[in-house]
C-alpha cells in the first residue's frame, strides 16, 4: 500500500502554520524514519496518515485512499498510530481490553481478536498482564501496551510515534525485533525518533524536518553524508557514525560490520 503526500499544508486552530508544503512517497514494506527537532511537526505529519488531521490543502494518500474522503475509523484498517504519550492513548481498565479495542473495533471475529491480541501481547513482553490495569504499570509497560495495541491491529501500515522512548536496553532490542518481524511480513513501518542509534541498526531511509518542510530524505548512509545540514538541524549524527568520521573514513559506517571491514583496509 503505497503513501502519498502532496503538498499538504496544515495549520491548528488558532493559527499555528505546522506543516508547510509536505510531499513524501513510502513504498509498501520500507522501514522509514521522521527526525527533526521537537516541535518540527514530526508528530502532526504523523497524524495526517491515519486521518486524525486532514491537509488544509494538499492531499495524503494511503493506497487508492485519500484521506479527506475515509472516516478515522476507515483509516485505521489501514494504517495504526501509536501515540507518543501512552497516557493520550490508553482508556480501558484492563490491559486485554485496550489491546482488543483496535482489532474489535475492525470486526475481527472474537477467535481471531484473541489470537492477535495474545501474540501482540506476547511480542511486547507482556505475557500475564492482561488482567491488569495499564494505569497500573510502569511507563514502558503503558507504553508497550499502546505499542501491542497497534500490533494486534495488524494493519499494511503502522506509524510508531517516539516507540523507545522510556524503555530500556532490553525493551528496546525487543521492539527492534518488532520491526524486523513487521518487515519480514511486508508491512511499511514508520518511526519518529530522536534516538538516532537506534535508528541507524532498524531503518532504512531517514526524511528530515525543520519547520513543517521536508529537507532531505535519503537511504540511512546517504543521510549521515550530510554533515552540515544535521549540524544545522541540531542532529546528532549516530556514535558509530561519528567514530567513522574520527578515524578518518571516506564514507561514514552504518554498521559495527562495516566499520571493521573499512578499518580492516585502511590498515593494510
Ligand atoms: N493541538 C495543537 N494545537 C496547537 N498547536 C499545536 C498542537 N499540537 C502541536 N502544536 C504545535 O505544532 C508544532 C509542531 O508540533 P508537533 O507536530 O507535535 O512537533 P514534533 O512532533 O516534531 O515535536 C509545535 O509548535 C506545537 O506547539
Ligand atoms: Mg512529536
Amino acid at each position: 500500500m503505497t503513501i502519498r503526500m502532496d503538498d499538504v499544508h496544515f495549520t491548528y486552530p488558532g493559527g499555528v502554520k505546522v506543516l508547510n508544503g509536505v510531499s513524501v512517497t513510502i513504498q509498501p514494506g520500507e522501514k522509514v524514519a521522521l527526525v527533526g527537532q521537537n516541535g518540527s511537526g514530526k508528530t502532526t505529519l504523523a497524524r495526517h496518515l491515519n486521518g486524525l488531521l486532514r491537509p488544509a490543502t494538499g492531499s495524503v494518500w494511503i493506497g487508492d485512499w485519500q484521506t479527506k474522503d475515509h472516516s478515522p475509523a476507515q483509516m485505521a484498517r489501514r494504517v495504526a498510530y501509536v501515540f507518543q504519550n501512552p497516557d493520550e492513548q490508553l482508556f480501558h481498565q484492563r490491559v486485554w481490553d485496550e489491546v482488543a479495542f483496535g482489532p474489535q473495533n475492525l470486526g475481527y471475529s472474537p477467535g481471531e481478536v484473541h489470537i492477535q491480541v495474545e501474540q501482540a501481547l506476547d511480542l511486547m513482553g507482556l505475557g500475564g498482564t492482561s488482567n491488569f490495569n495499564p494505569r497500573d504499570l510502569g511507563y514502558s509497560g503503558r507504553k508497550r501496551v499502546t505499542l501491542a495495541s497497534a500490533l494486534a491491529m495488524q494493519t499494511p501500515v503502522i506509524v510508531f510515534d517516539e516507540p523507545t522512548a522510556g524503555l530500556d536496553s532490553k525493551e528496546q532490542e525487543q521492539f527492534s525485533k518488532v520491526i524486523s518481524l513487521l518487515h519480514r511480513q511486508g508491512k511499511t513501518v514508520i518511526v519518529i525518533s530522536h534516538d538516532m542509534d537506534f535508528l541507524i541498526e532498524n531503518i532504512d531511509r531517514l526524511v528530515l524536518i525543520v519547520s513543517g518542510k521536508i529537507v532531505l530524505d535519503a537511504s540511512v548512509q546517504q543521510f549521515f553524508e550530510q554533515d552540515q545540514m544535521l549540524k544545522a538541524s541540531g542532529l546528532i549524527a549516530p556514535q558509530i557514525i561519528r567514530l567513522s568520521r574520527q578515524m578518518g573514513h571516506s564514507h561514514p559506517s552504518t554498521s559495527v560490520e562495516q566499520f571493521l571491514d573499512t578499518q580492516l583496509k585502511q590498515s593494510i
